[in-house]
């Protein structure tokens, strides 16, 4: 993804370096050195005129003044009196002037003329002849010609040279040396400022052809010897009567240059940041120089310019950098593995490769940045992760899942039907994160969530919204029974979540809605008087279970018709166990706060706060008028006047007026026993005093033989007899069978019908 991006880039730098390339060093070939002071003239025709030389006051250093002489074209720069400058050298502080030619002619008899042309620039100081550029040279056949001069310690010098021609003849010696042999050459000392010549004989023998010797001191290198200069008046003629003379210039002062190549105050006229001082080699002083690195003009402020060695290309790749002073070949000198392979001599500019270098470290900090940034926010999770597990955990043990793991450990029902401790991920995936759209139910106090297991099974998720102790302890207590609780009609506890403030409670999914929902609030009842009968069974069962067959009594203390839930098949499951209670089977009672659902709640309970089995059969009871009467236990309807079903109930059993209060739907002949029946027993449940109600067993066994004639009424040749029925009846003992009525101290019945707020679920 980022390699082409890299690679633009790559290529983007390569180009930019390239131009760079090519744009810098003719940006720097455009300033050119500085050659004489400002505003003085640097050009005397086409010769240069460096500082210290000059031609206007101002402009040269004492000593040397030079004359630009206009009236000739191209115009003549003269030097002192009559020296004609051909070139001024600053790096070697020399100076090539016009020299004359000495010669002496004859004809066959005579000397025809002859000049001793002798040179002194004695009075120009800065100068001295080059002893070193400089030969005296003779041209001649039969000639000895001398040289005397003066040097500046007064000491004289005087020299020569002789030529002979012998077997020289036209074609031969031609551009040689001055061996002897019609030229003579000899060196000069230096320190010389004045010269002549004098000639020792230079008789003309081979006249016909060379009437003339000549002898002048002039630059070496200029001239080679020819035969030709040997014939006539050639030399002469040719060279106009001038050769090229070289003269040595320096700063004449004394004892100003004390180390060479160092930039030092004691050589002022070395004028330049970078230059320094030389002793010239001629005579006294100094000369300046540029420091190594730099070239230019010494003698100027700005004279000294950084060399660009880059242009010499000294380094083998190209990669040479110029430095102030020096250049480096910066490109590091490795050797690849096979110790042959000079990474430098690859065409590969320096240049670029820092570039890349610079864009791989761009990139790889890049990166490097990004991962960090990953790494910080992974770790940022993380801790969440950490602080979101240690609250489950907190909520864990506050929920008193410890407690719960272990009785859930040690409770001895077979592991398929073990309830599960589930962890938050899992109801949160199986109910999809809490999602709205699955709230089956909502109530005061939270929502039920319909949600899929793992292992697909359907559940009910209790989700409340009360952060309270009590309401934590219902759940938690909840828990703790249907754990222990395994029956057909009692709903199923799959697991529990402890992670949350509040427990989340996955039940068994019932699909068809509370007993309450079908009798009262649905439009169209759809439970017959068989459904009822086998729910009241079933719910009698389930109870009486709770109260007797389970290892510990346990007291469901809310049974109402809205916590008795029913499958497709209209099967009741008993359910809410939040308020109960376990307790022991021989516990006669004991004494709690008082809890229930107004309507359902056991008068005697209320009234004294000692909570028995017998509570829940009142309970029951209602349950059981609710069934045959089809109304609500509070909520006045048609029938009865701001009373509770349950007085009114009574006192139409009182008056025998069962029929007038049972549910048209199920009021039929064929039933009229079996309704009575349970008519008697709901009766019997509701009455005042609890030791005077049957238990729950007997109330489970009465349904249980209802509901097997029942069963059997359904086959048209067994019909059952109220005979019959009676005699099943003896099973109970025979203190049910009156009713007993008291009245009770506190005015119960009289606060039902008053308050409709309920002190609890
Ligand atoms: C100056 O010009 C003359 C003739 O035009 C030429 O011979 C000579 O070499 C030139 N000198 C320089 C330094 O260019
Ligand atoms: C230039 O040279 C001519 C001819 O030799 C001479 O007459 C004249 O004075 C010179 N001019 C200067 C300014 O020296
Ligand atoms: C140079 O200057 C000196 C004195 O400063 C003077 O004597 C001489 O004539 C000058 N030479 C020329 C060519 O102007
Ligand atoms: C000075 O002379 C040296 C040697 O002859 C030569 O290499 C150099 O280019 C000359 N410098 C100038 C400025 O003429
Ligand atoms: C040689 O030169 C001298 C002086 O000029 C002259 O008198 C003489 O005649 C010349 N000889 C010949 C042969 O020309
Ligand atoms: C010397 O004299 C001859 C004949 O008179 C003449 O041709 C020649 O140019 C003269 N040489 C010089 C150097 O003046
Ligand atoms: C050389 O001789 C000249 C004239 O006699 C004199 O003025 C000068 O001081 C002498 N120089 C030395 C270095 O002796
Ligand atoms: C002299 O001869 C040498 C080699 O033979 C040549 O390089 C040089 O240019 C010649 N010099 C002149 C002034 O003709
Ligand atoms: C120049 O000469 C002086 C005197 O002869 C000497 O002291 C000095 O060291 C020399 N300087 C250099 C750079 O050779
Ligand atoms: C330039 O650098 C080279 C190698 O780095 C070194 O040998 C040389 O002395 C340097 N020259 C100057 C003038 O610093």
């Amino acid at each position: 993804m980022a390699l082409p991006l890299i690679k633009a880039q790559f290529f983007l730098y390569l180009a930019l370096i390239k131009y760079l390339m090519i744009i810098l060093p003719n940006t720097v070939a455009a300033s050119e050195f500085p050659t004489s002071l400002p505003g003085c003239p640097n050009k005397c025709g086409n010769i240069t005129i460096p500082y210290p030389f000059g031609t206007l006051p101002g402009c040269y250093r004492d000593g040397f003044n030079l004359t630009c002489n206009d009236s000739f074209t191209p115009p003549k720069l003269i030097l002192g009196k009559r020296f004609e400058v051909l070139e001024i050298n600053i790096t070697y502080a020399e100076a090539r002037v016009r020299n004359f030619i000495g010669y002496d002619c004859y004809n066959e008899t005579a000397n025809v003329n002859s000049s001793n042309p002798g040179i002194n620039i004695g009075a120009l100081k800065p100068f001295l002849f080059s002893h070193r550029r400089n030969k005296f040279t003779v041209i001649g056949c039969y000639t000895f010609a001398f040289i005397s001069g003066n040097q500046q310690d007064n000491t004289s010098y005087t020299s020569g040279c002789v030529s002979f021609c012998g077997s020289l003849t036209r074609t031969t010696g031609e551009g040689g040396s001055c061996n002897g042999l019609g030229c003579c050459q000899t060196t000069v000392p230096g320190g010389l400022n004045y010269y002549d010549v004098s000639w020792g004989f230079s008789e003309n023998k081979a006249w016909l052809y060379n009437p003339c010797s000549y002898a002048a001191l002039m630059q070496e290198d200029w001239y080679n010897f020819t035969v030709q200069d040997l014939v006539g008046y050639g030399f002469y003629e040719r060279n106009k009567n001038s050769v090229p003379i070289v003269l040595d210039w320096a700063i004449r002062e004394k004892g100003t240059c004390l180390e060479s190549h160092v930039e030092s105050s004691f050589s002022p006229a070395c004028q330049s940041k970078h230059s320094g001082c030389d002793n010239t080699t001629n005579g006294e002083g100094y000369i300046c120089k540029c420091l190594p690195g730099y070239e230019g003009n010494p003698y100027l402020s700005d004279g000294c310019r950084d060399i660009d060695e880059c242009q010499k290309h000294p380094c083998k790749d190209g990669s040479c950098i110029n430095t102030e002073g020096n250049y480096t070949c910066a490109c590091p000198k490795y050797t690849k593995g096979d110790g042959k392979t000079d990474y430098c001599t690859q065409k590969f500019p320096y240049l670029a490769r820092v570039a890349t270098c610079l864009i791989m470290l761009g990139f790889a900090i890049g990166f490097g940045i990004l991962l960090l940034y990953f790494l910080i926010v992974k770790r940022i999770k993380l801790l969440e992760k950490r602080k979101q597990k240690m609250l489950k955990r907190k909520f864990f043990v506050q929920n008193r899942g410890l407690l719960l793991e272990q009785s859930l450990i040690s409770s001895p029902e077979d592991t398929t039907q073990k309830m599960r401790i589930l962890g938050l991920h899992e109801l949160e995936k199986a109910t999809n994160k809490f999602d709205n759209a699955l709230i089956i139910g909502r109530g005061g106090h939270g929502e039920v969530y319909k949600g899929i297991l793992s292992d697909q099974r359907v559940v009910a998720i209790k989700k409340s919204k009360i952060v309270d102790q009590d309401e934590i302890d219902q759940f938690i207590n909840e828990v703790v029974i249907l754990s222990q609780v395994n029956h057909r009609n009692v709903v199923k506890l799959y697991g529990c979540c402890l992670e949350t403030e509040v427990p989340l409670l996955a039940y068994e999914f019932i699909s068809n809605g509370t007993l309450f929902n079908h009798l009262h609030v649905e439009e169209h009842c759809s439970l017959t008087w068989k459904h009822r009968l086998r729910i009241a069974v079933e719910a009698a069962r389930a109870i009486s279970y709770l109260h007797s067959s389970a290892s510990i009594s346990v007291l469901h203390r809310d049974i109402k018709s809205s916590n008795i839930l029913l499958d497709d098949y209209f099967t009741a499951k008993v359910s809410d166990f939040g308020t109960s209670r376990s307790v022991q089977i021989d516990q006669t009672g004991i004494t709690t706060a008082i809890q229930g659902t107004i309507g359902y709640l056991d008068p005697e309970y209320y009234c004294t706060g000692r909570l028995t089995q017998k509570s829940d059969v009142y309970s029951f009871g209602v349950i059981l008028a609710e069934l045959l009467t089809r109304e609500r236990p509070l909520l006045s309807s048609r029938k009865f006047e701001g009373g509770s079903l349950i007085a009114y109930f009574r006192s139409a059993m009182n008056e025998s007026r069962l029929f007038e209060i049972l549910d048209p739907l199920v009021v039929n002949e064929e039933h009229k026993t079996e309704l009575e029946a349970v008519a008697k027993l709901a009766e019997m449940c509701l009455r005042m005093k609890g030791e005077e109600r049957p238990t729950m067993k007997e109330v489970e066994i009465r349904l249980e033989v209802l509901w097997r004639s029942n069963q059997e009424h359904k086959h048209p040749w067994t019909s059952i007899t109220s005979q019959g029925l009676e005699e099943r009846q003896l099973i109970l003992p025979d203190h049910y069978t009156t009713a007993n009525e008291t009245t009770l101290q506190c005015s119960f019945e009289l606060e039902l019908q008053t308050s409709s707020s309920y002190f609890s679920t």
